[in-house]
């Protein structure tokens, strides 16, 4: 596999941003770093959690170049992230539409992002199917747009899709294999596995 450096990013919280990028972590058994300080303690997804405090330059963390490295930042406006997104491959901007608002902050990101990184991209978390298609239309004139759908699997805390997948059995694992993963899939091998 090829060494992939990723960020994942929008300016406001509860978009998917975490679910995404410790998934793709996971995946592609990625380094991962994050901003949040709140939201993290050692360990999430069992994942080890390689904090960047709120004062510390970016030129100062130790990235390894050796291995891929996963960014989620967090659902504020920091300045750092326009350093990641200028050195990542490709950068993601997660949206769970509810409401204008979010689609403001979504495209208000892509922005920032895309002056930093044309490889940037939306991905349409979380939300009701019905809304997907008008949304979609309408992000991806500015920016490429994936989709991944509400499930009650990605509502479970701290659990990876594929550790889910291991211990889920029968119904379970045939939706998660079918209704699941394939969006994943789209994206993931979009992003590099
Ligand atoms: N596709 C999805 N389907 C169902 N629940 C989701 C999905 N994506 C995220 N969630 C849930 O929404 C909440 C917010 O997601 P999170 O990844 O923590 O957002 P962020 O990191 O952007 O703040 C979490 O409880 C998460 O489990
Ligand atoms: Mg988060």
């Amino acid at each position: 596999m090829n060494i992939r450096n990723v960020l994942f990013y929008n300016k406001k919280g509860g978009q998917g941003k975490t679910t995404l990028a410790t998934n793709y972590a996971k995946k592609i058994k990625a380094n991962f770093y994050t901003n949040d300080e709140n939201n993290f303690t050692d360990e999430v997804f069992s994942i080890k959690i390689n904090m960047i405090p709120h004062n510390q330059q970016i030129e100062e963390v130790e990235i390894d170049d050796e291995k891929s490295n996963v960014f989620d930042f967090g659902g504020f406006t920091d300045d750092r992230v326009r350093i990641v997104a200028g050195f990542c491959d490709v950068c993601v901007v997660p949206i769970f539409y509810q409401g204008a608002i979010d689609i403001r902050a979504a495209q208000e990101t892509m922005q920032t992002l895309k002056s930093e990184n044309k490889n940037s991209i939306f991905v349409i978390n979380n939300t009701e199917k019905e809304l997907i298609q008008d949304l979609h239309n309408h992000l991806s004139k500015m920016s490429r747009t994936f989709v991944i759908p509400h499930s009650l699997f990605l509502q479970e805390n701290n659990k990876s899709i594929f550790d889910i997948y291991k211990n889920a059995t029968g119904l379970q694992q045939y939706t998660i294999k079918n209704k699941v993963m394939p969006y994943f899939d789209e994206l993931f091998n979009y992003l590099g596995v």
